[in-house]
């Protein structure tokens, strides 16, 4: 599996009226990696996002997944929103098997991969309730496995943890990341945070705004679990954060 970004420009008239846009966006992706993207709010992260999986279409340039240009909705992609998409009227297990009924899965195969995923994503006695009953993390925890449960080649995620207080969140890392271990999947997250990015990333992108851009990308070819107060780390943050300031 590969994505490969060829030269994207975008353009919106946003709601005051004025322009803006993604210039100049060339990147690729590969099997297997974590990458997150960094940047200003604002400056499109959400709109390169939706652009990667082929919800958007861009004017100018390609997007390239697998040997093929997107130019609809990509299968093997999904995407998860910071705001958890859930159908109030179903339960956890039964909106997990969702999407697996849109595809025509054979009842019995539904069952076992239901069941296969909420143990993954750790909501075993929790299959009965309703999203109501659900606290924001679980309410994730459900969208991922109903994600999941698709077997998609590249999961997208836009800041799924941003409404959760700073403990929880580092507990959400942590999960991501043994999530992302144990699926061999490929993971592009979009966060605010530097130090959720250092934590999990192998490569980090910085977008600038205005017009967005791809300002740097940085690979961190650091062994996991990563201990943020670790030299190698405090210097990579130091260097990001001086960047990152440049927007400011
Ligand atoms: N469909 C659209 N129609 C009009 N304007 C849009 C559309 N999509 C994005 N924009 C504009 O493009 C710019 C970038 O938006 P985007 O949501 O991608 O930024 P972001 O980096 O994800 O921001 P945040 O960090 O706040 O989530 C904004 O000015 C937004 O108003
Ligand atoms: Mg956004």
């Amino acid at each position: 599996m590969y994505l490969e970004l060829q030269n994207i420009h975008k353009t919106w008239k946003n709601k005051s009226g004025e322009n803006y846009s993604l210039q100049n966006i060339s990147l690729s992706i590969l099997q297997n990696e974590f990458v997150c993207i960094i940047g200003p709010s604002g400056c499109g992260k959400t709109s390169l996002l939706k652009i990667m999986s082929g919800i958007v279409i861009p004017d100018i340039g390609k997007v390239i997944y697998n040997d093929t240009i997107v130019d609809k909705e990509v299968n093997g992609c999904s995407m998860i929103f910071q705001e958890p998409s859930l159908y109030p009227w179903k339960t956890v297990e039964e909106n997990i098997e969702l999407g697996l009924i849109f595809q025509k899965y054979p009842r019995q195969t539904r069952k076992e991969i239901v069941a296969e995923k909420i143990k993954l994503a750790g909501l075993e006695n929790f299959e009965k309730l309703y999203p109501h009953q659900l606290s924001g993390g679980m309410k994730q925890k459900t969208q991922l496995a109903r994600v999941l449960a698709l077997n998609p080649d590249i999961v997208f995620l836009d800041e799924p943890f941003a409404a959760m207080d700073e403990i929880l969140k580092n507990k959400f890392d942590n999960y991501l990341l043994n999530l992302w271990e144990k699926e061999q999947k490929t993971f592009v997250l979009v966060t605010h945070s530097l130090e959720e990015a250092l934590f999990l990333a192998d490569r980090i992108i910085l977008m600038s705004p205005d017009p967005g851009k791809i300002h740097l990308e940085q690979n961190i070819d650091l062994p996991r679990p990563r201990d943020l107060f670790s030299k190698d780390i405090v210097e990579l943050r130091k260097h990001l954060r001086n960047e990152i300031s440049k927007f400011y």
